[in-house]
């Protein structure tokens, strides 16, 4: 399986044609995934808060998924996250292909080289979401006549709580675009690994302070399922015109620990 659809809140009910459900052991634990066609194209599904949404950002475990997704052969990884607007460019409704990213996050693990067996890698991240990925998804998106943003500042904060509107003012000031929960670190776990990664950030709402009232998770919800048709198109489009080889600097990222 070359790859994977990473899906974060709201795309989680995608159906795949002749889908398995199995689980994959990982020296982190055992990750559910599913595997199936969407249209054409071979895929491996994993829900990032489990099936039934239950597992909160914090403990979501980032180095089991990233890992079975590699154990299963994945090249190339497409995630889907919620994100709240901090900046007037990005509107409610808007489908944001992010280029960096701010890490705010607290109490996670981080990498995958902790010293150990696997050593020390210092990873890359001048360009943490695959360039090249990137661009096809924006093909696909022309091809499909949908309107998306290429580029924009994620900042991922440690959740599961919403953020203070003096946080989201100076995220703002630091240069954040859109604040999510899940973005780290699993973006460089996959690059830690050497898979293609990039996330497809859906604005659900306006970030406290800049919405006039207070955030509620059915909000984001409700908005998810309004983007949830379009996502499924643009996944599926973009998987169609993907190919197996990576024309790009991820896959050689982790040459230094000389591992893969
Ligand atoms: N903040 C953090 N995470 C989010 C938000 C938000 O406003 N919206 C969706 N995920």
């Amino acid at each position: 399986m070359d790859f994977a659809l990473i899906g974060g809140t709201g795309v989680e009910n995608l159906t795949l044609n002749r889908r398995t459900a199995r689980t994959v052991d990982t020296p982190y634990g055992s990750v559910a995934i599913e595997t199936g066609k969407l249209g054409n194209t071979d895929l491996v599904f994993l829900k990032r808060h489990g099936d039934k949404h239950t597992v909160p950002p914090h403990l979501i475990n980032y180095r089991g998924n990233i890992w079975a997704l590699k154990q299963m052969g994945v090249k190339k990884i497409l995630a889907t996250g919620a994100v709240g607007s901090i900046s007037t460019d990005f509107r409610i409704g808007d489908i944001v292909l992010v280029d960096q990213f701010l890490d705010f996050t607290k109490n996670r693990p981080l990498t995958f080289f902790d010293g150990g067996e696997l050593g020390v890698l210092h990873v890359d991240v001048t360009e943490p979401y695959c360039p090249v990925l990137r661009q096809k998804i924006v093909l696909s998106a022309e091809t499909l006549g949908l309107n998306i943003k290429n580029g924009g500042v994620y900042v991922c904060t440690e959740g599961p709580r919403f953020e203070t509107p003096a946080e989201i003012r100076m995220y703002s000031m630091m240069g954040g675009h859109l604040v999510g929960m899940t973005g780290i670190p699993e973006v460089v776990l996959a690059r830690e690994l050497g898979m293609c990664y990039t996330t497809i950030a859906l604005v659900t709402n306006e970030a406290a302070g800049i919405s006039k009232k207070p955030l509620t998770h059915g909000e984001v919800i409700a908005t998810m399922n309004m983007l949830g048709e379009n996502v499924a198109k643009l996944v599926e489009n973009t998987s169609r015109t993907l190919d197996r080889e990576q024309i790009c600097y991820c896959p050689t990222s982790n040459k230094e620990a000389g591992l893969f």
